[in-house]
């Protein structure tokens, strides 16, 4: 194949990318082991990414315009650190294309984007089991040990929300 047909192009998600966005992430899921974890449609995703609004931004990989991996992130804010920074939801790159530097682009392109508007941190949750864990070592990414992710969602959300103040 010629070689440029194996050029790598890291660009910017557009509405045009939402099916591949909601396929890689129904794929990641799927990984993961809760394939029916994505409550996200194409439509979803064209409303709460591309509108007047955005509450994500995504990087797409392709080669000879096939995409091949992609990163999904949101934007968070530290007063610790007095900037943004990226919570990274998603991060995929179909078995075919692995171990051939793919993610590190992707990894590439956002640190530099990062770095160029002023944001401090990018974060992620990884499974324990993933064996993702050593690219995102191998990158420089540290476990935060003694720190704790929690969560409250569904019921538990609910019934915070209805219950009565006390004292009051
Ligand atoms: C994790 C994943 C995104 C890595 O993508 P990739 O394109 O294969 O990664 P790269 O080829 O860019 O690797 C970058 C570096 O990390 C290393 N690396 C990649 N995967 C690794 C692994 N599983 N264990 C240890 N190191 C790894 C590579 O050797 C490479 O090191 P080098 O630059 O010194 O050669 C990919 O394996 C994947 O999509 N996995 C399934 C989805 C997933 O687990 N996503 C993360 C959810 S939290």
């Amino acid at each position: 194949m010629p070689s440029d047909l194996r050029t790598l192009l890291v660009r910017p998600a557009t509405i045009d990318d939402v099916d591949t966005l909601h396929r890689f992430s129904v794929d990641l899921a799927t990984y993961e082991d809760e394939p029916d974890a994505v409550g996200s449609t194409p439509q979803t995703l064209a409303r709460d990414g591309f509108g007047e609004n955005p509450q994500f931004a995504a990087l797409i990989a392709e080669r000879a315009a096939k995409p091949v991996g992609f990163i999904l992130y949101t934007f968070n804010y530290s007063v610790w650190t007095a900037a943004r920074g990226i919570f990274i939801e998603d991060i995929w790159v179909i078995p075919e294309e692995r171990r051939g530097g793919v993610a590190r682009a992707l990894m590439r392109a956002l640190a530099r984007e990062c770095v160029a508007k002023g944001y401090k941190r990018i974060d992620l949750n990884v499974l324990d089991w993933n064996p993702a864990r050593g690219f995102y070592e191998r990158l420089g990414y540290r476990w935060i040990r003694n720190w704790l992710p929690y969560r409250l969602s569904g019921e538990a959300l609910a019934a915070l929300a209805s219950s009565s103040s006390k004292g009051s």
